[in-house]
C-alpha cells in the first residue's frame, strides 16, 4: 500500500510485495503499458498523426522519452521513472539503483511528481532485501500506476460538482489521460462533468511551442466525443471578453505549500484573464503534485528548454537563421489567482497552507 505519513509525505507500507502482473490489465486508457514483462510507453511526440509504443528495454531510453516529451505531463512522468527504476534494477542489479535514481531525476526540474515517485522507490529500495528489489519495484510500480488512475478519477468526481450546466471550459496545455498514467486531471474533470450533463463544450488552446493542446487534447478529447473547437494561446482574452468562457481548468507540474502554481507556460496568461473577466480558474492535481517542501511559486525550478523548439515548427524554421528564443517552458500563477484546487481530497480553497494542511490530513487519516 501507498501510505500518507503522519507529516503528509506519501510512504510505502512496510509491507512490501513482490507480487507483480506479467501483464497489467487496465480497464481505461493508459500511455504507460506493462504487457509480458516489458515496459512500453506511447510516444507523444508522435501523436496524433501516428500512434507509436516505445520499448523501453534499458534506463537510457526512459531517460530519453522523459526528457523529448514522448512521455510527459507530471503524473505520467513520475509513474515512467517508477517502471524507469524497475527497468534499470533488472538490467544492471540492485547496485545499479542510485546511479538510475539520479539519471531519473535529472531529466526534467519542475515537475515534482518525478521526484516524488523516485524518492518512494527509495524508501522501497532501503527497506527491501536485494535479492527481492527488482520484483519489489515492478509490483510497487504496478501499484503507482492503477492508483493514480483512481486518484485521477476521485478528482473528477469532486471537479464535476463545481460545473453547472453547458458550461464552455477552457484547458490549456494537456491535462488528459496522456499526461497521467490514465483518466487525467484537467481533462478528468472535464471528462466527469461532460458525462454528468454540466458541460456544453471545450476550449482546447494550442499550447505553443509544442503543441500539447492541439495535438494531445484535442485527440483525447475527440476519443471521449466531447465536443471541443481549437483556438490560438493568444484568443483567450478575445474569448473571455466574448464571455465565451465559463470556467478554466487546468493541471499542474508542481503547487507550492502556499497555492501557487506551476503549469505550463501560458497559464499565468490564461489566469490573469479569468481574473479580469470574472472567470473561475480551476487547477486540478494529486497531493502528489502539492509540494509543501517548496514555499512559494518563486522556489519552483522552472524548466527553459531549447531555443528550436520555438523557433521551428514540425521541423521547418519559422525564423531567419541565427535567431534565438527563449523558451520557457512553465509559468507560475500566484495563489490569489487561483479560485480553487481540486484534488483527491476534495476542493481546496484558500487560504491554501491550511487547506492543503487539511486535505494531507484527511490522506493520512
Ligand atoms: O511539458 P509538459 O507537456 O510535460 O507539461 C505538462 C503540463 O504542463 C501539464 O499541465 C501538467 O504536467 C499536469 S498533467 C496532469
Amino acid at each position: 500500500m501507498v501510505n500518507l505519513g503522519r507529516e503528509g509525505k506519501l510512504r510505502l507500507s512496510s509491507s512490501h510485495t513482490t507480487e507483480y502482473a506479467t501483464s497489467l490489465e487496465l480497464d481505461f486508457f493508459s500511455p504507460i503499458r506493462w504487457t509480458d514483462n516489458q515496459f512500453f510507453l506511447l510516444d507523444q511526440t508522435l501523436l496524433p498523426q501516428e500512434e507509436t509504443w516505445i520499448h523501453c528495454t534499458d534506463l537510457e531510453i526512459v531517460c530519453d522519452a522523459i526528457k523529448r516529451l514522448a512521455v510527459r505531463g507530471a503524473p505520467a512522468i513520475g509513474v515512467a521513472a517508477a517502471y524507469g527504476l524497475a527497468v534499470a534494477v533488472g538490467n544492471s542489479g540492485p547496485e545499479s539503483f542510485d546511479a538510475a535514481y539520479q539519471t531519473l531525476m535529472a531529466t526534467r526540474p519542475t515537475a515534482v511528481n518525478l521526484r516524488w515517485a523516485l524518492d518512494l522507490g527509495r524508501d522501497l529500495e532501503q527497506e527491501m532485501p536485494a535479492k527481492d528489489l527488482h520484483a519489489g519495484l515492478i509490483a510497487w510500480a504496478q501499484k503507482l500506476h492503477v492508483e493514480d488512475a483512481e486518484t485521477n478519477r476521485r478528482i473528477g468526481e469532486h471537479g464535476k460538482e463545481l460545473f453547472a450546466q453547458a458550461d464552455r471550459v477552457l484547458t490549456h496545455c494537456n491535462a488528459g489521460a496522456l499526461a497521467t498514467a490514465g483518466f487525467g486531471t484537467a481533462v478528468g474533470v472535464v471528462q466527469a462533468a461532460f458525462e454528468a450533463g454540466r458541460l456544453g463544450s471545450v476550449w482546447v488552446d494550442e499550447t505553443r511551442p509544442l503543441l500539447q493542446g492541439a495535438r494531445l487534447t484535442t485527440w483525447e478529447l475527440k476519443r471521449l466525443g466531447i465536443p471541443h473547437q481549437l483556438v490560438t494561446d493568444s484568443s483567450v482574452g478575445a474569448l473571455m471578453s466574448r464571455s465565451l468562457v465559463d470556467r478554466c481548468v487546468v493541471g499542474s507540474d508542481r503547487i507550492a505549500a502556499n497555492g501557487d502554481v506551476a503549469n505550463k507556460i501560458g497559464t499565468y496568461t490564461a489566469a490573469v484573464m479569468a481574473h479580469r473577466h470574472g472567470v473561475p480558474f480551476y487547477v486540478a492535481a494529486p497531493l502528489s503534485t502539492i509540494d509543501r517542501s517548496t514555499p512559494t511559486g518563486n522556489d519552483i525550478p522552472i524548466e527553459e528548454r531549447a531555443s528550436a523548439e520555438v523557433s521551428m515548427i514540425a521541423g521547418k524554421d519559422m525564423t531567419p537563421s541565427g535567431t534565438e528564443a527563449l523558451n520557457i517552458a512553465f509559468d507560475v500563477t500566484p495563489a490569489e489567482l487561483v479560485t480553487a484546487i481540486i484534488t483527491e481530497q476534495g476542493v481546496l480553497r484558500a487560504p491554501y497552507e491550511e487547506s492543503i494542511a487539511a486535505a494531507f490530513a484527511r490522506a493520512a487519516a
